[in-house]
């Protein structure tokens, strides 16, 4: 599986994503479409980023009973993303149905990775909201092994728990890592963060990266800077 950096187009309008990908001129990043954009506007501005010829993930973290999800995913599959995500917490039936509905009749799909804990949940919010008592990083592994059980494909986790991920569930288990910074960048609202470089040596597959490119003064100089680190 190829390694690469995915954009995340944090934009909340189709004007703002195209102005931004408009400056990539011959070039195809592959980007990453959330909620914000998402809900803005609708299902067609995934058609048009396609059209354009960039590979897309779409980060719509799906949770509910199983068959709603089954049904939703058969919708996204045919909106011919590349990648597109859950959360863990569903359950493996709910992963397992996502696979089903993600799978088209010539049994391609796109890839499904999971979210495991969200990084803005805490021990402590995991203990007392959730009633989950067993500590983060045995949460995380075991999310991500129930993900496999279920036949995806990897999950989204912090650059610093990719190892440990490729280590539980094997080195071709995909682990997707935003938190992506550049040595002399700003960190932002982010924790822990690690340079393209650093998530390189550890083994993740993709990085997600969105403010280092898209606040950058020159975007396409960053992305092929983090490609240039991470990809080599
Ligand atoms: O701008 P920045 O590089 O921090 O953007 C990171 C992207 O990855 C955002 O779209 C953010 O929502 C997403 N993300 C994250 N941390 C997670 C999961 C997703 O930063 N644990």
């Amino acid at each position: 599986m190829g390694k690469d950096v995915i954009i995340a187009c944090d934009f909340d309008s189709a004007e703002k994503v195209f102005a931004f990908l408009d400056k990539f001129t011959g070039k195809k990043p592959f980007v990453k479409i959330g909620m914000e954009l998402y809900y803005a506007e609708g299902p067609q501005i995934v058609r048009e980023i396609k059209k354009r010829g960039h590979k897309i993930f779409l980060d719509l973290k799906l949770h509910d009973i199983p068959n709603t999800v089954k049904k939703s995913m058969a919708v996204l599959s045919r909106l011919d993303v590349d990648m597109t995500n859950l959360h863990a917490a569903g359950t493996v039936r709910m992963m397992e149905a996502a696979i089903e509905g993600l799978t088209r009749p010539d049994g391609t799909r796109p890839m499904l990775i999971a979210v495991t804990q969200l990084t803005s949940t805490d021990q402590e919010s995991m203990e007392n909201d959730l009633l989950i008592k067993e500590q983060m990083p045995e949460v995380v592994m075991h999310y991500a092994s129930c993900a496999k059980k279920a036949g995806l494909d990897g999950v989204v986790c912090s650059p610093l728990e990719a190892e440990k991920v490729h280590d539980r569930c094997g080195k071709d288990f995909v682990t997707v890592t935003p938190g992506v910074r550049f040595a002399d960048g700003d960190i932002g609202d982010q924790k822990r963060v690690m340079t393209p470089a650093e998530a390189k040596r550890i083994g993740s597959d993709y990085i997600v990266v969105g403010r280092p490119i898209t606040a950058a003064a020159d975007p396409v100089a960053a992305y092929e800077r983090c490609v240039a680190e991470f990809v080599g």
